[in-house]
């Protein structure tokens, strides 16, 4: 039986690929960022998981305005490098996992939550930018990732009742995958920032931190929080933080196990626009 062991939750703010892809992560700016996550690249190193499950959002580089699923599941064996902005980064190809993506495809639409299905596909800032913040910049990626788009763009947007929903649909989906892998589920985006409008460049330290704590400690009270509230608290594009409770609904204690432990914990303003956050939760 595969098993989710951790789960992962980090901004994607796409300088911070630019920064290391640009040679300027020794830079005193990005210094600040960067030692948030030396603690982690060295926690994955000796956690390394046989797959990552990815959830992320998709910056109108796979999907434009033509075709906007919900959620959409990557189930191709790899998946190329792409990207508004910057451009392509110079970071390996994404290798997936047809088999475990079909599987958990199959389990989580009989269960009730619609997916779209995605044979090719190509992944941005918001995929690469979490891996190489965890894994650095390697040949390779450590492990096969399904990448999991969810539309947090063009409303309307899911609700973050409905994505901690999803998430222990996906972890029914997971445990009854008849192989023993370790899976990891990361949460990405966030957190508070606004990219447009009179309120561009809003970040809200408060809001965060109770954020944090929140999904830590009482992620099934935090799911009930409407947009509106992420509206006006963590700006426009904070939104992206309904990602997280994807993730944080598949660890064990949402789903009658143990709450799990935090391995660690990170939070910095600024990088580029936002508020980077960052955790590492372990089941027990
Ligand atoms: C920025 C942040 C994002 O999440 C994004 O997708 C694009 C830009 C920024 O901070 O500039
Ligand atoms: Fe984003």
């Amino acid at each position: 039986m595969a098993r989710i062991t951790s789960s992962v939750y980090t901004s994607h703010v796409p300088a911070i690929g630019a920064a290391i892809d640009h040679g300027k992560a020794r830079e005193p700016y990005w210094q600040l960022v960067f030692n948030g996550y030396d603690f982690s690249k060295q926690w994955m190193r000796e956690h390394k998981p046989d797959v990552i499950f990815l959830v992320y959002n998709d910056h109108a580089t796979a999907f434009s305005l033509e075709i906007i699923p919900t959620f959409a599941i990557g189930t191709a064996a790899e998946f190329k490098i792409a990207d508004e902005g910057w451009g392509p980064r110079p970071v390996p190809t994404v290798v997936g996992h047809p088999v475990l993506a079909a599987h958990i495809a199959q389990s989580v639409i009989q269960d009730d939550f619609d997916l779209t299905i995605v044979n090719k596909m190509d992944v941005d800032h918001g995929l690469t930018v979490p891996l190489s913040l965890m894994c650095g910049e390697p040949q390779a990626w450590p492990c096969p990732v399904i990448p999991f788009a969810v539309n947090v763009v063009q409303y309307p947007v899911p609700s973050g009742r409905r994505c901690f929903m999803l998430g222990q649909s996906i972890r029914r989906a997971i445990e009854s995958f008849d192989e023993p892998l370790n899976v990891q589920i990361w949460g990405t985006g966030g957190m508070s920032h606004q990219l447009q409008g009179p309120r561009a460049g809003l970040i809200n330290k408060e809001f965060d931190k109770r954020f944090l704590d929140m999904l830590i400690a009482d992620p099934a009270h935090l799911a009930n929080m409407p947009h509106i509230e992420y509206v006006r608290e963590a700006g426009s594009e904070g939104i992206e933080l309904v990602m997280w409770l994807i993730a944080r609904g598949a660890m064990a204690d949402v789903n009658g196990g143990k709450p799990p432990r935090v391995a660690h914990r990170f939070y910095h303003v600024p990088a580029s626009n936002t508020a980077v956050g960052h955790l590492i939760l372990e089941n027990n």
